[in-house]
């Protein structure tokens, strides 16, 4: 049977403000985030929504594979030339409008895993190519629509199927690729500080003892208006800003000395 993905709808959501822009949706690929990538760096900078229905070689966040089933997984990548004055909290404001558009009970685990009750829904890989002066984005997205093999996860996962009953990865993709857009677009020309506090609010590490793998130790206390997360340790306040630092519940009582700051 062949799936029908609603891209025309999408397309035509958006062609209006933004003509250039294409949905493609392939049958395979190795990655999505690796196409758009090769294709910038062969010059091609157009706006494109690249939906793949199975992926051979997914990639994730710290050089991980990401491995998801045919059918049981949303995976796609947006790519578009972006000149935002400041380019920190991007991940966030991503993870945040995916959250958002998928159901009100989700988490975001910094800087933009997206969590059901403690377990990893969906993840975001955002890479850039720059050639010459332009500045190439690709934002991958991985959603778990099923719940898959946990075989070889870090983090046990969930699924959206859990929540929504009966969803598929296209009524997925519709829910969440135009508002994506949209939210891209304003995070451009506005930046992250207006959406510290939605993060805030989602922000599944907050109040939680947190071990980070650059060595910090503290309670997650959320994030500034840049996106850092703010982690409260023995000798004070540390922003983590690196996507390179991952950062885990510790699941140890917090220290008494750190109750009271
Ligand atoms: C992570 O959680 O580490 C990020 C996972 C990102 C997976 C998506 S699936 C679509 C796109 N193509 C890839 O190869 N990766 C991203």
């Amino acid at each position: 049977m062949t799936t029908q993905w609603h891209a025309e709808a999408i397309w035509e959501a958006v062609a209006p403000q933004w003509p250039t822009f294409s949905v493609e949706v392939l049958p395979e690929i190795d990655s999505t985030n690796s196409e758009l990538m090769r294709r910038a760096r062969a010059g091609q900078f157009a706006p494109v929504l690249l939906v793949a229905e199975r992926q051979t070689g997914g990639r994730g966040r710290l050089g991980r594979s990401w491995q998801s089933d045919t059918q049981g997984a949303l995976t796609f990548s947006l790519g578009l030339p972006l000149q935002p004055r400041d380019w920190s909290g991007l991940s966030l404001a991503v993870g945040l409008s995916v959250a958002a558009c998928l159901h009100p009970t989700l988490q975001l685990k910094w800087p933009n895993d997206i969590w059901l009750q403690g377990r990893k829904l969906a993840g975001i890989l955002i890479e850039t190519a720059s050639v010459g002066e332009v500045r190439y984005v690709v934002i991958g997205v991985g959603i778990n629509i099923t719940t898959p093999n946990a075989t070889g996860l870090t983090t046990p996962p969930a699924a959206l199927s859990e929540l929504l009953p009966g969803i598929d990865a296209p009524a997925a993709l519709a829910r969440v690729a135009v508002p994506l857009i949209t939210a891209v677009r304003h995070f451009e020309a506005e930046g992250f500080s207006g959406l510290q506090l939605a993060f805030n609010t989602r922000d599944a590490l907050l109040g939680q003892s947190v071990q980070c793998s650059d060595g910090t130790v503290g309670m997650a206390r959320g994030v500034n208006a840049q996106g850092a997360l703010l982690v409260q340790t023995a000798a004070g306040i540390k922003k983590i800003t690196s996507a390179e630092v991952s950062v885990r519940p510790s699941g140890a009582p917090t220290p008494p000395d750190l109750l009271s700051l």
